[in-house]
């Protein structure tokens, strides 16, 4: 909490998304599409092809605007969105690898001149020497993957560095090669998407050999994902892992990017056999939006297999230190940072203080009212004592949340800001209504989120009736029951009966 906090009105995790996923896009076909520019000249010079040479040429043009403008530009746009939004975490980041941003930019720079030289010097140098830059391209664009690699991947599995603190092992940490196969095989895919809409768009004739070339490049990468993101997955902490059956979105998330990414190598085959630019242009097209839409759920996914974290184990999206929590808990957020505008929450200024710490904690992943996750209309459908028991427990919620970085109070406040923020509807009374409010944040009946059923298989309404008057003597990891008597009974009768129609459950 050494930092203040831009608050982004739709929610800061879209924002460094957006910019993230356009820049990917980008970076990886420039990666792929430097490869594909070579291996081509060169079959261009062997077969003496001076239509494919002065195809290349124009590809090459449209390759150096794209990925030097664009790619720079959301490039440092990165830079920009995560060092406003996680201070803390970026801060970390550049500690841990200056060496490795280091060497990142010396690539980079290498691989700047290199593709200006390789376009302003097509028809000024000799054809080896010319290729001869484009492979220096090439290797100097797929180095700084390999370092950016590193980077990203240890966000996600730290590995050994959380123990021994060397560069080396947070470099290569477990996810660190099967993410480089994954990533490699997309700059390959993305070399020909945009050929092939290259090819399409040109005003030239089309070139079906050109055309069969380009649709190779799709299918057969796309062929080894599966492999290459199986290994991916198998070498995910098992921590990170359980998320893929817990969120009950990312198995949506993993389907959507398998379907898209077989789409896409049954429309590489159409491409093969296409022979017209009517045909092709919508194509390509289809097969870009596609291709983008496999790249940002894959990334989405990734993002949030690392959830709570920013750095697995080691700081927390809202920029808490893992280190740092035990005192944040103790001491409070309040008298712990530096940019807030009271050193304690007190009646007076329970709202605004309420308000400086939901941005604080929680605005990382949670808008107000709308947006992102919106947090005002769950916490008016309940009273205060639970929403502020709720806030206090976030680690013990669905969502994968960091825990609670502060004090009784500080949750109270936050719950007491939310609440002032939404107008309250009246909520329904049947048992599920409230199973939802009161349990569904921490439970299922028998799904995959801490299921119930299997411990309340047996009981009667009157034992589970008691058992919700005394929750908080279970374990202190359960608010206390501060529901009115109409929901408990409603609650335990509709509960008795799911759980006695639940596989698991059933009468002793
Ligand atoms: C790492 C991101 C993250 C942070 C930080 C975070 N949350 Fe959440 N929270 C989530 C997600 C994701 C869900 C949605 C869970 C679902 O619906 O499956 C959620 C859901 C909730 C819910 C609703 C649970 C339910 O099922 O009704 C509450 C209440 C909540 N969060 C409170 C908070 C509070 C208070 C804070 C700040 C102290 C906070 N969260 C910080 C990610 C986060
Ligand atoms: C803030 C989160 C939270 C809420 C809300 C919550 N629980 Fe729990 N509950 C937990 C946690 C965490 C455990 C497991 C504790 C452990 O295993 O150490 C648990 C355990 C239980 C258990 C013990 C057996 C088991 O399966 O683990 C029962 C029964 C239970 N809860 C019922 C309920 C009911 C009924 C409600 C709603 C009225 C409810 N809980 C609301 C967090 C919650």
């Amino acid at each position: 909490m050494n930092y203040p906090v831009w608050q982004v009105a739709f929610g800061s995790g879209w924002l460094i998304a957006v910019v993230a996923t356009l820049h990917v896009f980008v970076s990886h076909f420039a990666i792929g599409g430097g490869l594909f520019l070579v291996l081509l000249e060169g079959s261009a010079h062997r077969h003496d092809d001076e239509a494919l040479r002065a195809w290349l040429k124009r590809h090459s043009r449209f390759f150096l605007l794209l990925t030097l403008v664009f790619g720079a530009l959301t490039g440092v746009g990165i830079w920009f969105t995560i060092g406003l939004i996680s201070p803390e975490a970026t801060g970390r980041l550049i500690r841990i690898f200056v060496w490795g941003w280091a060497i990142e930019w010396v690539f980079f720079l290498v691989e700047i001149l290199a593709i200006l030289v390789y376009y302003y010097a097509w028809d000024r140098m000799e054809t080896l020497t010319h290729r001869a830059v484009g492979w220096t391209y090439f290797g100097a664009a797929w180095a700084s993957l390999a370092v950016i690699n590193g980077i990203l991947a240890f966000q996600l599995s730290p590995g050994a560095w959380l123990q021994d603190r060397s560069l080396l092992s947070a470099f290569f940490n477990p996810t660190y090669f099967s993410s480089l196969a994954v990533r490699t095989l997309v700059c390959l895919a993305l070399a020909g998407l945009y050929a092939l809409a290259s090819l399409a768009f040109t005003r030239n004739g089309l070139r079906p050999d050109l055309v069969k070339k380009s649709a190779v490049w799709v299918a057969a990468p796309v062929l080894l994902l599966p492999a290459a993101a199986w290994w991916y997955l198998r070498t995910v902490p098992a921590l990170q892992k359980t998320a893929l059956t817990e969120v009950f979105y990312l198995p949506h998330l993993a389907r959507t990017v398998m379907v898209s990414v077989s789409l896409l190598f049954l429309l590489a085959a159409v491409a093969w056999f296409s022979r017209s630019k009517w045909i092709l242009r919508p194509l390509s097209v289809l097969m870009l939006l596609l291709g983008f839409a496999a790249l940002a759920f894959s990334e989405w996914t990734r993002e949030d297999l690392r959830m709570p974290f920013l750095i697995a184990g080691d700081t927390y999206i809202n920029q808490v230190p893992v280190a740092r929590l035990a005192e944040l808990r103790a001491k409070g957020i309040l008298a712990t940072s530096p940019w807030v505008s009271a050193a304690a929450v007190t009646p007076q200024n329970q709202r605004r203080v309420g308000e400086e710490l939901f941005r604080l904690a929680c605005s990382h992943c949670h808008t107000v009212r709308k947006g992102l996750i919106p947090l005002a209309p769950k916490m008016v459908a309940v009273d205060e004592t639970f929403a502020a028991n709720l806030a206090l427990r976030t680690d013990q919620m669905r969502g994968r949340m960091p825990p609670f970085p502060g004090t009784a109070e500080e949750a109270r406040a936050i719950a007491h800001y939310l609440r002032l923020s939404a107008m309250p509807v009246p909520q329904p009374g049947d048992g599920a209504s409230v199973f939802r409010r009161r349990c569904g944040p921490c439970h299922t009946v028998s799904g995959a989120f801490r299921p119930l059923a299997k411990s309340l298989k047996g009981m009667a309404e009157s034992e589970l009736s008691d058992l919700v008057q005394n929750l908080d003597s279970m374990n202190d990891k359960m608010p206390p029951w501060t529901g009115t008597n109409a929901e408990r009974g409603a609650l335990c009768a509709w509960l008795a009966g799911q759980v006695k129609a639940s596989p698991v459950g059933g009468a002793p």
